[in-house]
């Protein structure tokens, strides 16, 4: 595991502007989805090379349900493919891959073959990587809301018992440590419902750059923004520095 202080221990992505990539090549928008997964293969092992140990991407939102149905399910097919393609090399390279989002929502070969990534690459002790599909962070903590209130029902939790940390423990990425370094491709400068609760501290980095444009270099210089940030979590400068 990571011990270089410089290095984030969890980057979070938000790959965003692969529809604008193919419009500019004057593609159909899903080509530019395609483009998207030789990105996403790639930022995996710069990722696991630079010694990060979570990685977790935002693949599809909530949202993104309402794009159009023909782009929607072109998605879908290309997270089926995608994963066909990439799950044994994935686990030969020891990472361990997960899902976080409404998966009952995805249609059943999808989620059959989350699941059945998930178990292949469970013993691996290499990167984590986590990709959020059918995710949105209000969805996340209405369900961590839900998961409460049932035990409270139940009587199996007071109330009062519900602090920071049993809340986190009822979110989709429970026992990960929170985002250090939060990346945005695509020039918006926006969460767009992303981890809203686990993004609390973490550093932000926007560039113009596409996704499918999105390589090594760019993940370097997110690095070397992240290395120069002093994290004060409240605190002032003066008490961060005594305790260094
Ligand atoms: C991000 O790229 C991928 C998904 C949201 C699925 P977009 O499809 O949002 O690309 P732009 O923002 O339209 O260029
Ligand atoms: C955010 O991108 C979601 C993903 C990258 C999966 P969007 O393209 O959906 O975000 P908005 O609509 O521009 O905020
Ligand atoms: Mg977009």
């Amino acid at each position: 595991m990571t011990s270089n202080p410089n290095i984030p221990k969890h980057v979070a992505v938000i790959m965003d502007g692969n529809g604008r990539w193919a419009r500019k090549r004057g593609l159909p928008r899903h080509m530019g989805h395609r483009s998207g997964v030789s990105a996403v293969r790639n930022i995996v092992e710069v990722a696991a090379k630079r010694g990060v140990d979570y990685l977790t991407l935002f693949a599809f939102s909530s949202e993104n349900w309402n794009r159009p149905r023909e782009e929607v399910s072109k998605l879908m097919g290309l997270f089926v493919e995608a994963l066909q393609r990439e799950v044994d090399e994935l686990h030969r390279n020891n990472v361990r891959l997960e899902f976080i989002g409404a998966r009952q929502q995805l249609q059943a070969k999808l989620c059959d073959m989350i699941s059945a990534a998930e178990r292949q690459t469970h013993a691996n002790n290499g990167l984590r990587l986590q990709v959020a599909v059918a995710y949105g962070g209000r969805w996340d903590i209405v369900q961590a809301a839900q998961s409460l209130a049932k035990q409270v029902a139940a009587g199996e939790l007071q109330p009062g018992a519900i602090d920071d940390a049993a809340f986190s423990n009822e979110l989709a990425l429970k026992g990960v440590p929170d985002p250090d370094l939060l990346i945005r491709t695509g020039g918006e400068q926006r969460i767009s419902n992303f981890l809203l609760w686990n993004l609390a501290y973490a550093e932000l980095w926007f560039c113009d750059t596409l996704w499918p444009d999105f390589g090594e270099q760019q993940f370097d210089n997110a690095l070397e923004f992240y290395a120069q940030r002093e994290r004060r979590y409240g605190h002032t400068a003066e008490q961060v520095e005594a305790a260094s």
